[in-house]
């Protein structure tokens, strides 16, 4: 089982606690995108994804991106069980959306990078730390109902 020290749990916390997702949904999630193009695939149903300026005008592509954000509210309301909280998600992606699992860590990182933006230098190297662990473990988790 993951540990989380108090220290870890309140910078976790502390950092949901300000996040507006309706901005930040759509910016990590149309990066991922942007910069990932081979993840763009799973998403043929959303329309117009031809370029930046298209993904990042596209309202299923926000929709989206709040809606992946609202997932790590899950996680951060079981944080002593994240695997059990996301072995349906799990089995969602893998089973009948056929997510290839490596895309997670790419969706991850561009989340923490828009956190790092929005949280300047707040988001210190030990808030950078406990974010990454969060992100990391519900990667983790997510994968987890692949065979
Ligand atoms: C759907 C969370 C990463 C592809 C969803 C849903 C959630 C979610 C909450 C909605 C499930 C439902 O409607 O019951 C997450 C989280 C991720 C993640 C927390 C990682 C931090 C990814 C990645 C991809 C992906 C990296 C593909 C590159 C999809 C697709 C759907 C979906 C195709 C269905 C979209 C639709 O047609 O409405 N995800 N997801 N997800 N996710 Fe993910």
């Amino acid at each position: 089982m993951v540990q989380w020290s108090e220290s870890e749990r309140t910078i976790i916390n502390g950092i949901f606690s300000h996040l507006d997702y309706d901005d930040l949904g759509p910016k990590a999630f149309s990066r991922c995108l942007i910069v990932y193009p081979w993840t763009q695939r799973y998403f043929s149903s959303f329309g117009n994804l031809h370029n930046a300026e298209a993904i990042m005008g596209n309202a299923n592509v926000a929709a989206h991106g709040i809606k992946v954000l609202h997932g790590l509210d899950l996680g951060l309301k079981h944080m002593d069980d994240i695997m059990g909280a996301y072995a349906e998600l799990s089995s969602l992606h893998s089973e009948k959306l056929h997510v290839d699992p490596d895309n997670f860590k790419l969706l991850s990182d561009c989340i923490t990078i828009v956190v790092a933006a929005k949280l300047g230098k707040a988001f210190t190297p030990e808030t950078q730390a406990a974010f990454h662990k969060f992100l990391a473990v519900v990667v983790s988790a997510l994968g987890k109902q692949y065979h």
